[in-house]
Formats: structure tokens, sequence, C-alpha cells
């Protein structure tokens, strides 16, 4: 089946991911006509687009032949593609963290730091989270009834989690926020470091001397935990060590930035699309309110609905075949998270928003190997501030018309303005 090419330009451009309707549409036609299609949108190479959740799975489930290295794992242009080759001297790639590697490496490294981000060990920080929850809660009730939810709480609440996580001083948060904000919002002219739209190969440049920022300041980190132990995240990269061998420089340094970086935006975008969602549903802020055992149900729903991680790139290592497709050795493909929550053969009304959803095996934290590995944090912290803010809420509406950052990796809401009564 022939795709139309606005099809194809759509599912590549920011503006769709910020405007949502022409993205939704776009998948919704692919789903249906050409689920898993060979697109070619104006300044890329090809691709298949895999909107499909069965597909998305079936991709994910074997990733010994589908790569994550091999080529960029996400959308890249042509242009953007070469700069940062010419920039790395052939690689593919200005980070080297778990999302760009494949076994034997991918396995060690993730090895480093599971067990820290598994539920029975993140249990312990739960009352240190909740004062976090609390504090933040407290800031939002000083406002007096109205706020920009997504500013003034959703972006800086998970930032404070995260950073605590790794040791990072609150007073370097603000940095923090700033640098993750100009990694996955390089397409927003709003967020980026030129503060205007840059093309490829500035975008490139521009991506590079933010991380490199981020690797001088942590570096200085590593060379803190390796003298000074204490217990975070940090201290377990500086002092990794893989078969006996400290790890390479490059890796830890993108070790922390992914940390750093994905520990926050995500959360925080599921956060703000959260509350936006309950003040355009009265009665599903009546039902969760009403029933605080719904909570985590209705945080799976909203991961699910803002799916903040539009999509991650894989590669063919041999021919394959999916869905009955012929996929070619070396092929490239975009797994198209934000379609595979919205299918709907894998869920009973997909575009309803429903705290009560149940069974709900969304794809936003990816499937497999690299399956997100914060996973249980993020639904955690979610958790937690629902657990302190829904109590004390008494009503929620829009205070004006949010909107939503232009970018096509990891975006969400970008204002969410509220009124609120309290209880
Ligand atoms: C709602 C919040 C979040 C969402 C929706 C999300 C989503 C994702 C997705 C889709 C992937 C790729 C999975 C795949 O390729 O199959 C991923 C990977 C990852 N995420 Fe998250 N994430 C979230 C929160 C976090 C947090 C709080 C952290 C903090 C540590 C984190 C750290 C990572 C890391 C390190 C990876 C790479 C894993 C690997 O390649 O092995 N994420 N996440």
């Amino acid at each position: 089946m022939h795709v139309p090419q606005d099809i194809a330009e759509t599912i590549v451009d920011p503006r769709a991911y910020a405007a949502r309707e022409p993205l939704d549409e776009a998948f919704r036609w692919l789903r249906s006509n050409a689920p898993l299609a060979k697109v070619q949108p104006t300044g890329f190479d090809p691709f298949w687009a895999v909107t499909r959740h069965a597909d998305i799975l079936t991709v994910e489930r074997q990733n010994d032949l589908f790569h994550n290295g091999d080529r960029a794992a996400t959308l890249t242009t042509i242009d953007a593609d070469r700069r940062t080759r010419e920039l790395t001297g052939g690689s593919p790639h200005i980070v080297r963290t778990l999302v760009q590697m494949d076994n034997p490496d991918h396995l060690a490294y993730r090895r480093l730091t599971q067990a820290a981000f598994l539920p029975q060990n993140l249990r312990a920080l739960e009352p240190r989270i909740r004062e976090i929850a609390r504090s933040f809660v407290d800031r939002m009730i000083a406002m007096g009834g109205r706020c920009d939810f997504a500013r003034d709480i959703a972006f800086l609440y998970p930032l404070r989690v995260i950073m605590e996580l790794m040791g990072v001083p609150e007073s370097d948060e603000p940095r923090m926020l700033k640098l993750t904000q100009e990694v996955f919002g390089a397409s927003d002219p709003d967020l980026n470091r030129s503060g205007e739209t840059v093309d490829a190969a500035r975008l490139v440049e521009d991506m590079q001397a933010t991380m490199a920022e981020l690797m001088v300041y942590f570096n200085a980190i590593t060379e803190d935990r390796r003298r000074c132990p204490r217990e975070d995240i940090s201290t377990i990269i500086a002092n990794g060590q893989i078969d006996g061998q400290p790890i390479g420089h490059f890796e830890a340094m993108s070790y922390y930035i992914i940390v750093a970086t994905a520990g926050h935006d995500t959360t925080s975008n599921t956060t703000a699309g959260a509350l936006w969602a309950l003040a355009e549903n009265p009665e599903q802020f009546q039902k969760v309110k009403g029933d605080p055992a719904l909570i985590p149900g209705f945080v799976e729903e909203s991961i699910r609905w803002e799916t903040p991680v539009k999509h991650f790139m894989r590669s063919a290592t041999a021919d394959a075949e999916v869905a009955g497709q012929a996929i070619a050795k070396g092929d490239w493909m975009m797994l198209c998270y934000p379609s595979g929550n919205r299918d709907e053969a894998a869920f009973n009304e997909p575009f309803k928003f429903d705290v009560t959803r149940s069974p709900n095996r969304h794809v936003a934290f990816g499937y497999g190997a690299h399956v997100c590995l914060g996973q249980h944090l993020a639904r955690m912290e979610m958790r937690i501030l629902w657990e302190e803010l829904l109590p004390r809420l008494k009503s929620v509406e829009l205070d004006g018309v949010p909107s939503r950052w232009q970018a096509s990796f990891v975006c969400g809401p970008k204002t969410v303005p509220i009124r609120f009564t309290l209880e």
C-alpha cells in the first residue's frame, strides 16, 4: 500500500507532535492501511514505521536481530547524521548510553545500576520522595488557586527526585533542567541552545556542546565520588567495573547523562499530561479522588495517554520478516509508541482517558532488553505525588489553553494553566 507523502512527513514533524491531532490521524491511517510501512520523509533515509502494538513488541523482543547501536537510535536527518559522523569520527551517536548499546555491552552496563532501580530497593526511598512530593503540594497550594501546573510543579518535582538520587545539589537543578531541555527540545526554538529554529548541522553542533557541558559537570562528580563514595547512583557509575576493569570514561559520562535527562523529563511530561486529562474529564477526577486504590491505575493510564517517549529506532542485523513484510539487513525502523498506545486492536476505546482501564499493557516504557530502566521509579514518584495532592484538591479546571513542546523524540505539555479549589 502506497503511503501518502503528507503522512510520512507528519510522523517526523515536531509541530505535529505539539498539535497531536494530525499525528493521531496519521498513525490511525497507517495502522489501518499500512501498519508496517516504508516511508521516506524529506531529508531522511527511508525507514519502516512500526505503528501496531503487536509489531512493536515483535521487534523489541528480538534485540539481537533488531539493533540499537548500528544506526542512529532516534530520528536523524541525512544532514544531521553526516554532521554527527564528522564530529565523532564515524559513529552515528554523540553519546554511548544503554540506548546506543547492544549485547554484550548492553547487558553488562545495564547490570551496574539495575538493582538500584528495582521496586524492592526503591521502597526505602519512599519516605524521602513523599517529603519532596509534599513540599510541591504545599507550594501549589500557596499559589492560591491558580498555577501553570507544567512549569510550577510537573517540571520540577521529578527533577528534584532524580537529582537527589544522583546526589546532585539542589542549587544545580536549574542548570540541569536547562541542559536536559536543550537535549530533548532541540527542535523547539523556546528550548534549544540557540533560541531559534536551526538547521540539522547546527542542531548536532548545539547538541554536542550541551553534551560537553554535561560531561564537564559529571566529570567533577566522578572525581568526587571516587574520593568519597556515597549512597547514590553517581557513586555506582563513578566506581562501575566490568570484568574487573573500570568502565570507559565516555560510557560513564553517557550513563550520567541518560539518567539525569531521561530520569525526569519523561515523568514531568506524564505528570503534566495527567493533570490536563483530569481537568478535562471531571468525572475521572472524581473517580480517582474518591478511591485512592485507583491511583496506580490512573498513573498507568496517564503514562499510556501521554506516551512522552515518542519513538526509538532499530536497525536489522539480518534479513527478516515482520508482519508479512520483508525487512532487509541494515533497514532502519521507527517504533512509534504513541501509535501502539492508541492501537484499536490492543485497547478498548483507545482515545478515551479511563483511570479504571484494565488491562493496560501500554508500550510507553518500551519492551524487552531495553525496557525503561526507571519505570518503577517513575510509577512510584507519580503515585506518591497523586496520593499527596488528590485529597487536598476539591476541583480543577483549565484556565486557558494548554500547549505542547515541539519535538518528535521526547515531549509533552509545555504549559497547563489551571484553576483549582481546595478541600
Ligand atoms: C513516565 C516516565 C518514563 C517513560 C515513559 C520512559 C520511557 C522509556 C522508553 C520508551 C525507553 C526505551 C525502551 C526500549 O527501547 O524498549 C526508556 C529507556 C530508558 N529509560 Fe525511561 N522512561 C521514563 C522514566 C525514566 C526514569 C525515571 C528513568 C531514571 C533512571 C529512566 C531511565 C531510562 C534509561 C536509563 C533507559 C535506557 C534503557 C536501556 O536501553 O536499557 N526512564 N525509557
